[in-house]
């Protein structure tokens, strides 16, 4: 199977996601891709909404069918393939994975990822959301995590601006960009949502950005350090009262 073909593009819709899981129930290939200029009803992880301007962010569904045993770590390879795109669209950047799968450029949010998945129907629709160029400014100001774009302007980082990425003029990048950005992400989930487990925790392990970091869960209630993925893609924590907990998913902040 392979992204990008057949690929329907909307100029406005609600949801990529909603159009992908329409295509699946109409019996749509795997490899099948919609994008969009612009979404009105965009989704996040946990009921959250996702917005961004028209044209400036790479809004992309593919289903991934069939769905199997193959892709239990699926959550981990997708912010994989996100990487590696937008490294092949930007050399000049690298980036990293916060746990269970946000990609993350320089300690902010570079782009989300929604996967709704029936196992039963063997299908997923993998949902990312990727910035290219929205503007400091342009992100909403209650952003449970600090954004960025892939060719963004330098950014506050905890009111220290972000010196190393150079700014980039949005006006000088061609307007095919979210085309371009889609082709690389496609050419990426090829490779890695076939990849081995092993080559999956690897990767996954060299770009985990929480790592040594401490971190809280529970809404605050519980707290530790955390001690990278296990081989079935939980994250471990060491505890301060010794041990470790190991979360299965959900949703974990790290303390900046
Ligand atoms: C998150 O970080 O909460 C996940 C955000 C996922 C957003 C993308 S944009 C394309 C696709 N369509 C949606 O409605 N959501 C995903």
């Amino acid at each position: 199977m392979r992204f990008g073909a057949p690929h329907r593009h909307y100029r406005v819709t609600d949801s990529t996601n909603d159009r992908a899981r329409e295509l699946v129930e109409a019996g749509a290939p795997g490899g099948t891709v919609v994008t969009a200029r612009e979404q009105t009803e965009g989704r996040g992880r946990q009921g959250r909404v996702w917005t961004a301007p028209e044209g400036k962010a790479l809004l992309y569904s593919a289903i991934l069918r069939p769905l199997d045993e193959r892709h239990l770590l699926l959550p981990l390879s997708v912010p994989l393939a996100v990487c590696a795109a937008a490294e092949e669209l930007r050399p000049n950047v690298r980036c990293q994975v916060k746990w269970p799968n946000d990609v993350w450029l320089e300690e902010h949010k570079l782009s989300g990822i929604l996967i709704e998945a029936k196992p039963q129907d063997g299908w997923a629709v993998i949902g990312i959301g990727l910035n290219l160029t929205i503007a400091p400014g342009e992100f909403p100001a209650d952003l449970r995590h600090p954004a960025v774009s892939l060719y963004g302007t330098a950014t506050e980082a905890r009111g220290k601006p972000r010196r190393s990425l150079p700014a980039v003029a949005p006006e000088g990048l061609p307007p095919s960009l979210p085309s371009a950005a889609a082709a690389a992400l496609s050419r990426q989930l090829d490779r890695w949502v076939e990849a081995s487990d092993e080559e999956v925790l690897v990767e996954w392990r060299r770009r985990d950005a929480m790592r040594g970091r401490e971190i809280s869960w529970d809404e605050g209630k519980s707290s530790g350090v955390a001690d990278g993925i296990d081989d079935r893609g939980n994250l471990v924590v060491a505890l301060a009262a010794g041990g470790s907990a190991v979360l299965g998913s959900g949703e974990v902040q790290i303390r900046l």
